[in-house]
Formats: C-alpha cells, structure tokens, sequence
C-alpha cells in the first residue's frame, strides 16, 4: 500500500507516518508538507529509507500533486492551520491551506481516480452547554465558531460534494483533542508541560470550565488505519474517547501533580474570544461497524498517557525548545 500523507511532518500526521510504518510492513509513505512554523521535519527522523520519502511542498501546487499523486494507492490529508488562537490574529492561512488546499487535493484525487482519507475536527459542530448531556455524532448539524473550525468544516463540505457530485473515493473522519509526542508547543497540553520543564506556571483560560474530549494520538490513528482499511466509501465516522467530562483546570492540576508541583501552581491568563465551552463525541458508529476501540479512555487512560507525553518533552527538549520563545512572546501580546 502507498500513501500519500499531506502536512505529515505535523503533530498527527507525523505520528501516523511512524504508526503505519510500524503496523504495516508492506507500507510506503510518501510525505508532502509545506513546513509551515508546525511542520517539523525531525519529526520524521528515523523512518526507514527505502520505505520513506519526504517532499517539501504545498497541497495548493497543482502540479506537485498530481505528479505525487500517481503513484500511490490512498491521499491521506492531515494539512491544515490548525490553531485557534492564530486563526483569531490572521485567518487567511486557514482559507488558504484549508479550504483551498482542500480544493487542490479534491481535483488531484478526482483527476486520477485515487482514494482520499481527510482528517477533520469535532469544532465542525460548535460547542454543547456544560449541562448539555448530547455527544457530536455524524449527523449533527455544522455551526462552527471560529475562523479556523469554519475553515475545516468549508473543507468537510467540499470533500461531501465531490463524493456527490463526481462519484469520488472518499472518507472523512472527525476527531476530538489529541495530545501525545511532536505536538507544537502552541498547543494547551504541551504548552504547560514546556513551561513547568521552563520553570514558568502554566496558563490558564479563563476559569478553565471548558472540556475538551481528550484522545491519545495514537487511538486517533489507529482510527484512521481502520477506517482506510475498513471503512465504507461516503461515509464520515466520529472519532472520540469518551473523556468528555475532564475540565482544563482538571487537566492542569493533573500535569502539574504529575510533575512534582503543588495542584495550583498555574495562573489564570485573558481568555480566548468566542471560547467554545465543549465538546463531546459519539463514536458508537466506528466502534460497532469497524471495531475500533480507544486504549487511553477515562481520568485514569488520561493520566496514563499525559504521564508518556510528558516523558516524552523531558527527553526530547532539543525537539521544542527551539519554538517556545517565539510561541510564548506571541501568546504575551494577547495577555494569554
Ligand atoms: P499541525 O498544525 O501540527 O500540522 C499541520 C501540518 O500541515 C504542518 O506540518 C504544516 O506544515 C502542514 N501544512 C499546512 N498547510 C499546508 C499546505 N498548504 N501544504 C502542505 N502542508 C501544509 O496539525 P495537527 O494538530 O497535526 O492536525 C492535523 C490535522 O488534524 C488537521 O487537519 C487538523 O484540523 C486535524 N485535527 C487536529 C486535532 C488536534 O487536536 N490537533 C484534532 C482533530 C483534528
Ligand atoms: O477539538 C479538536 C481541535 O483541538 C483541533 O481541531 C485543533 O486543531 C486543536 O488545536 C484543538 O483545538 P483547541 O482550541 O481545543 O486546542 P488548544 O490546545 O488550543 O486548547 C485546548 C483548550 O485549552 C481550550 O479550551 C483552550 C485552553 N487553553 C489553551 C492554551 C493554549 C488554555 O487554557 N491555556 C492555554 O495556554
């Protein structure tokens, strides 16, 4: 099996490289990605040669992606901009990349007859009340909030209508907060972890009401890998870990216990306009029809995984330290 895996030298798709490449052994992958500030390419350090091959590019370049494309079985899209807060600063990279780079990827995969996987978000469907008892499932409605989750559902609504309207081979699937190994320090789970390792407190948004479904980065792509290999042409399938009750004041009491501080060594900091509040999913549908199961699940998965994931910063510092000056001076002119 050939893969094409776009914005895979980022945090999900960098893991994912390593996952099939470890779970397959008749696996190649070929990564496109632009290296924007979150593409990383030492996160793809010791990938076997002859089973690996990197190339720098946008999936905007027409051409790039019709030459890379003829010669794999599967486009699996993990490209996007993908944080809310940047896309509250400057949105345009979010219609670019996402929208139209999503655009790019549908004529390729159209063009050439080829199967396309593309990787999506719970944010499509907005945020539930903290008393809401609902989970996001596959048929609940679009509203999304900010710039970047109506970029990702823009793009959601193009790879449904070029299944409907041209007959393409498709997939989507909509996945909830990951955390795990190669995620940019931008981001709420290593941020804190980098800033303890920094000796500087976590921050929190707010009073930290929000939830977010935590899911490890490997469960989200063992997901992907049952769905390319199981799943039903057409069709969207959820993707979530049932951890839709842990708060974020929750989760930084956890990092920093597990860290050898006091439970509220972190401060309260501005937080992020039009906050969703939270996010829940049903993932009944992938866990019936394709037999996925998740294997962090609950406070005590949780801990077991934020435990890893923060071994993992301690030992690789040489992998994040280079970002975290510049990602923290941008986060202090918004008082965040
Ligand atoms: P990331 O920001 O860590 O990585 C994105 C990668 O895409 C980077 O390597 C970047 O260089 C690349 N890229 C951006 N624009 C590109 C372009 N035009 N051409 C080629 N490469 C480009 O993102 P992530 O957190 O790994 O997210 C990957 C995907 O998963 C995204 O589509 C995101 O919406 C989705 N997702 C993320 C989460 C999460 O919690 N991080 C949850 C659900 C879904
Ligand atoms: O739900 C899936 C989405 O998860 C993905 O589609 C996005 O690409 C990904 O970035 C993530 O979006 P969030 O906005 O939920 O993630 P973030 O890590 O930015 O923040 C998680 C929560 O933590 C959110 O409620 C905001 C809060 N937060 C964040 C940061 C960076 C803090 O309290 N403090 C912080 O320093």
């Amino acid at each position: 099996m050939k893969y094409l895996v776009t914005g895979g030298a980022g945090f999900i798709g960098a893991n994912f490289v390593h996952y099939v490449i470890k779970q397959r052994s008749d696996a190649h992958v070929t990564v496109l990605d632009k290296l924007t500030y979150a593409g990383n390419e030492k996160s793809l350090a010791g990938l076997p040669e002859d089973r690996f091959t990197f190339v720098e590019g946008d999936i905007c370049d027409e051409k790039l992606v019709g030459d890379l494309i003829k010669d794999v079985d599967i486009v699996v899209n993990f490209a996007a901009d993908t944080h809310n807060d940047n896309s509250l600063i400057d949105p345009w990279p979010f219609i670019e990349n996402n929208i139209l780079g999503t655009y790019h990827l549908l004529q390729a995969v159209r063009k050439h007859d080829k199967r396309l996987h593309h990787i999506s978000t719970d944010e499509v469907f907005g945020d539930l009340e903290l008393d809401d008892p609902n989970r996001f499932t596959e048929t609940t409605s679009y509203n999304p909030s900010s710039p970047y989750s109506a970029s990702k559902a823009s793009s959601d609504h193009l790879v449904r209508a070029w299944i409907r309207s041209f007959g393409i081979k498709a997939t989507i699937s909509n996945c909830a907060n990951n955390y795990g190994p190669y995620q940019h320090v931008e981001k709420f789970i290593p941020r804190q972890i980098t800033n303890i390792l920094s000796d500087v407190k976590p921050k929190l948004y707010g009073a930290g009401q929000n939830i977010r479904d935590w899911i490890h980065v490997d469960d989200h792509n063992a997901a992907v890998l049952t769905i390319i290999e199981k799943g039903n042409l057409g069709e969207t399938y959820i993707i979530g870990a049932d951890n839709d009750h842990i708060n974020n004041k929750t989760v930084i009491e956890m990092i920093c216990e597990l860290m050898d501080k006091p439970r509220d060594w972190y401060e309260h900091v501005n937080d992020r306009p039009g906050h969703d509040m939270r996010y829940a999913m049903d993932s009944s549908k992938l866990r019936r029809e394709l037999g996925w199961m998740p294997q962090y699940t609950d406070q005590a998965g949780m801990r077991d995984g934020l435990k890893e994931t923060i071994d993992w910063y301690r030992e690789n510092e040489a992998w994040w330290k280079p970002e975290k000056a510049e990602t923290e001076a941008k986060y202090q002119k918004t008082g965040q």
